[in-house]
């Protein structure tokens, strides 16, 4: 990596590691800011030690920024994400928010927040807390998978959590239903096509930093329709029984 290259680091928050399918639209992604010049690095948050947070703020004033808990992993991942231009939070949605080993490396961001002194809740879509050393430019990108059979109402909680973290437009997210049947479905050209949407948004993003209202609206759409989707997972609930009585 030259000292020039932009970075982008992608933190794999899917307790199913390597073979998450939100993943697959990651990588996808991944392809497209590769193209647009960037370097990219994986971790995934399944295989990190990162210590629970102990509650103590003493990030907040004792000492300022800095956890009290070193014996981790954290102080290097958090070294990767001040030196990357774009993070990658990639994770499945569970019980309609993040899973739980992303919650846990989420608290231990703590002593990046600001110390929060009272201030009242913003109404104009800035973050509740503000971040303590910004980044200049740096940008986040939420990619989350789901089994419902669209991405509305379904991300609501999650979208209002980033929002409160980050501040309203401060954060790109894409939340894409139904691509675990997809993949389990085993039709590559169906699949490809499907994922390229993700590659060419990626190119998109490297080179203008945002994605358009229409590239969007585009990703939004889920691979199949909600009947279709009914009859493959009934089959696919079908087989898994009966491949237990086997
Ligand atoms: C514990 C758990 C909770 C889940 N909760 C939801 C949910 O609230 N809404 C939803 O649509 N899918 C839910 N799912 C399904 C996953 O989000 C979905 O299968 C996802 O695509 C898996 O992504 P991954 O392979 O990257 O881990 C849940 C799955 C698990 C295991």
């Amino acid at each position: 990596m030259t000292s020039s290259s932009k970075r982008a680091i992608v933190l794999n928050g899917s307790p199913r590691r390597n073979n998450s399918s939100t993943l697959h639209v990651t990588n996808a992604f991944v392809r497209g800011l590769e193209d647009g010049g960037y370097e990219v690095k994986y971790y995934n948050i399944a295989d990190l030690k990162i210590t629970p947070c102990l509650g103590c703020l003493s990030c907040w004033a004792k000492t300022e920024g800095k956890c009290v808990i070193h014996n981790d992993d954290i102080d290097n991942i958090k070294k990767e994400i001040e030196e990357s231009d774009i993070v990658i939070e990639s994770f499945p949605l569970y019980f309609f928010g993040m899973p739980g080993i992303m919650k846990v490396f989420t608290d231990r961001m703590m002593p990046m927040m600001s110390t929060y002194c009272g201030q009242e809740v913003p109404s104009d879509g800035s973050p509740f807390h503000g971040i303590r050393t910004p980044k200049e430019g740096q940008k986040l990108v939420i990619i989350s998978s789901c089994a419902y059979t669209e991405a509305y109402f379904v991300y609501d909680s999650l979208t209002t959590q980033y929002d409160c973290i980050c501040g309203k437009n401060n954060y790109t997210s894409i939340y894409v239903p139904q691509i675990k049947t997809l993949i389990d479905l085993h039709n590559e050209n169906k699949l490809n096509k499907f994922l390229n949407k993700y590659k060419e948004a990626g190119l998109e993003f490297a080179n203008n930093g945002f994605l358009s209202e229409e590239t969007k609206s585009l990703l939004k759409k889920p691979p199949f329709s909600v009947g279709a989707y009914k009859t493959f997972l009934a089959m696919h609930w079908e087989e898994e029984k009966n491949e237990n009585k086997n």
